[in-house]
């Protein structure tokens, strides 16, 4: 499996999560996952902590990857902060293998606080940060500005280490996974306030979609089976083709950029600019 994929984890008490696949610790029968709890979060991790059993059985989605290391030859620079080191600890695996000339800085709070510390610990190229200790002995400007000018830079961390990534490295090549929306992605109401209609293709079926519903929410209304996660835009497990229309997009999941090659729009946030929407269902 590619490194930087997830998979999405169909809990118990009804929430469907998406998790970094550590790779380095899966095998073709056996993925591995990190689960950091968290009191501000939406339950998930709460339920995994506190109620999940060993030996407990769990629907899981097929593995899918926004986040993968993009062929070349160049250097990288993996950046990682707290939990954010699960993907990018099998990216400095795979990338070590591979030749390439790769460095690390991980953030994270004490030495107890670090996952696969031992690992890490004295590896060459890597450095750990510890924020306990007080002022950081390292900041990420300092990280960027010691890096090749052509590394590829690859990000996962919390919200407020993305957003400062983000203006520090505006014009470099940079890749990043969310766990949470980003700040300047565009809200979904951004759009003109007006309904429009969403056409499934494969069924030849319409829907109307008022101005504070998702496409998602009304196909799920409807007994749809669709496929969805986080429901923030953040992981593209709503990802959809769109053959007609003009979407407004508000994840967190692709640059602009990259919309404008793909066609594709994330069902659980972005909305149409258009009165009609034709997507690939
Ligand atoms: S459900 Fe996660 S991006 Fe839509």
């Amino acid at each position: 499996m590619a490194v930087g994929a997830h998979v999405d984890l169909h809990l118990g008490n009804g929430c469907v999560r998406p998790y970094s696949v550590i790779t380095a610790l899966s095998s073709p029968k056996r993925y591995a996952v990190a689960v950091q709890r968290d009191a501000a979060g939406r339950g998930g991790a709460a339920w995994l902590h506190d109620s999940a059993r060993v030996g407990q059985v769990l629907q899981i989605g097929a593995p899918r990857n926004h986040f993968a290391v993009a062929a070349g030859d160049g250097p990288v620079l993996l950046l990682a902060g707290g939990i954010g080191i699960t993907p990018i600890y099998s990216m400095l695996e795979e990338l070590e293998r591979a030749g390439r000339a790769v460095r690390l800085h991980y953030w994270c709070r004490s030495p107890e606080h670090a996952l696969f510390g031992a690992a890490l610990q004295g590896r060459t190229g890597v450095s750990v940060h510890y924020s306990a200790d007080g002022e950081r002995a390292c900041r990420l400007a300092d990280a960027l500005a010691a890096a090749p000018a052509d590394a590829a830079i690859y990000c996962c961390g919390p919200a407020r280490m993305l957003d400062e990534l983000a203006s520090l490295a505006a014009g470099r090549a940079v890749h990043v996974e969310r766990f949470a929306p980003a700040p300047t992605a565009p809200a979904a109401d951004a759009a003109p306030p007006d309904a429009y209609t969403v056409e499934r293709a494969r069924s030849q079926k319409r829907f109307t979609v008022q101005p504070r519903q998702t496409i998602l929410e009304v196909l799920l209304a409807e007994g749809m089976d669709v496929l969805y996660s986080c429901g923030q835009g953040v992981r593209g497990a709503c990802e959809v083709r769109v053959l007609d229309g003009v979407p407004v997009h508000a994840d967190s999941v692709y640059a602009p950029a990259d919309h404008a090659r793909r066609w594709t729009m994330m069902i659980c946030c972005s909305r149409s600019a258009s009165p009609r929407l034709v997507l690939d269902l």
